[in-house]
């Protein structure tokens, strides 16, 4: 079934390159499907070397002109775009529902979550002040200057399709940088929608420039911009593989990175916890986009004392959850985004139980409500050679170890290669305080599910990447800072 938008020019379905909408050089194109069935229902631009160089030009062309522009004005044209988000919520949220899977309810509230890094960042814009250094030498002023970086490459998901566009783009354009951007080949059709309504809000031509193209052919554009000097900066979210070889092909020409790459986040229940709020936060933290985000608690460790009311609490929870389409206005789990992830999910199980694991509920996939459904699933009597412990599931599965002591569990949490998110609850102060400092995570969780927020710094250590969005740094990472110092003032 084709899209039907309020606005149906939301749909370019062409590359934006310069001040054109365009087809891939060689016009080739890829299918774009609905999760829900994998029936095709657009198609855009397959694009290689020559588009992505073109993408470069225009990007380069534009960086002049955009950074001379007061931060003031840059910060009202984002605004601007904020508001057409916000003003085309029911198109944009169908949209990322349509191509993503995700709930309808998701899908708005998906909308709304990166106009608010738009809107945050067009507040930034005017703050990014620099430094007046006191000289430690008479007859010098010395002072440093915050500068865009250039021209940014921005690599992008296909869990969150408007949010992690508006998390790069919005930064990128409130320092005055220009981009070139490459959304997920899932979902490439939110991006360009975002894109009729930057322009629209005054973005001027080149500033944004999106390439589309299939998972065969995203090497080759990504490789040319891994090469060109003039690209300063690659923001990434996705796999640490990817974000380890983006790394080392940067290296020539030693481009800025921000990574925000793969977790493995531990949740962890102690006995002390008030366990309402830990099994709603599970459900929050867990369920959101039937389990497809870098921050989905991977591993559910609970003390023993309260171990087994936790589980059926929560096993009574899971199996009531809604699973359908995202047309179904009661769904609260969609599909997974294609056969690959179902096949990983599936995997996971079948793995655990090989190894003693318990499906506590659900366990299989949903074949007879589409191709990529998998019911949500509890798995018991977890331990830490299990597949589901070693890699991030990314699907709709909590698997659960017992655990004995704080010590035994901090070290248990620690003992992977990633540190994206992790939480944990209890409702004790002097725990709450030794477990925020020893977790090795960039983002804890402490009595709470819900932790992204657009004021709020997103981003891992270890292996799950550097660089932060969101917040005052989000700002700080598409910008230099540039050392002026002035003499003979005696
Ligand atoms: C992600 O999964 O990469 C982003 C999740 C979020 O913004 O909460």
């Amino acid at each position: 079934m084709p899209l039907t938008l309020h606005r149906q020019d939301l749909l370019p379905a062409r590359n934006r390159i310069g001040a054109e909408w365009s087809d891939a050089l060689d016009a080739r194109r890829f299918d774009v499907t609905d999760p829900a069935t994998d029936a095709v229902f657009a198609s855009v631009p397959d694009s290689g070397a020559a588009d992505a160089r073109a993408a470069v030009e225009a990007a380069h062309a534009a960086f002049p002109a955009w950074r001379a522009l007061p931060a003031k004005q840059r910060a009202q044209i984002l605004k601007r775009w904020n508001d057409l988000m916000l003003a085309h919520q029911e198109d944009l949220g169908r949209l990322v529902s349509r191509e993503q899977g995700k709930p309808l309810a998701e899908g708005r509230g998906e909308v709304a979550y990166a106009a608010s890094y738009v809107e945050w960042f067009a507040e930034e814009a005017t703050r990014a002040n620099g430094d007046v250094i006191p000289a430690p030498v008479p007859g010098r002023r010395m002072f440093a200057l915050k500068e865009p970086v250039g021209v940014v490459a921005a690599i992008t998901p296909w869990n969150f399709p408007a949010a992690m566009i508006a998390r790069k783009i919005a930064p990128a354009l409130a320092a005055g940088c220009t981009v070139v951007c490459k959304p997920a080949e899932d979902t490439p059709l939110t991006s360009l929608a975002l894109v009729v309504l930057a322009l629209e809000a005054g973005v001027p031509p080149g500033v944004i420039n999106i390439v589309t193209a299939s998972r065969e052919r995203t090497p080759e554009v990504v490789d040319v911009w891994l090469a060109d000097a003039r690209v300063r900066k690659i923001s990434f979210t996705g796999s640490t593989p990817v974000g380890k070889h983006l790394a080392r092909a940067s290296a020539d020409t030693l481009k800025k990175l921000s990574l925000e790459l793969g977790g493995n986040a531990p949740f962890i229940v102690f006995d002390d916890a008030d366990l309402d709020a830990a099994v709603d936060g599970l459900m929050t933290a867990k369920f959101r986009n039937g389990g497809q985000t870098c921050v989905s608690p991977n591993r559910v460790f609970v003390q023993a004392g309260v171990h087994d009311a936790f589980v059926a609490k929560l096993a009574t929870r899971v199996g009531a959850l809604k699973v359908g389409p995202a047309s179904d206005a009661t769904s609260q789990i969609g599909p997974m985004i294609n056969a690959r992830a179902v096949d990983k999910i599936a995997r996971h199980v079948q793995d655990a139980v090989a190894r003693g694991g318990r499906v506590v509920v659900g366990g299989e996939q949903l074949a007879a409500l589409g191709p990529n459904y998998f019911a949500p699933t509890v798995l018991a009597g977890v331990d830490a050679g299990m597949a589901c412990s070693c890699e991030e599931t990314f699907g709709p599965v909590v698997p659960i170890t017992r655990f004995g002591t704080e010590a035994e569990v901090v070290a248990a949490a620690n003992d992977t290669p990633f540190g994206l998110a992790a939480y944990f609850y209890s409702t004790d102060v002097r725990r709450i305080w030794r477990l925020a400092e020893q977790l090795e995570a960039g983002i804890v969780g402490i009595n709470e599910g819900a932790l992204a927020a657009e004021a709020a710094p997103f981003g891992g250590v270890k292996e799950s990447g550097y660089g932060r969005e969101g917040s005052v740094h989000g700002l700080d990472d598409y910008m230099h800072v540039k050392y002026l110092c002035q003499g003979q003032l005696d």
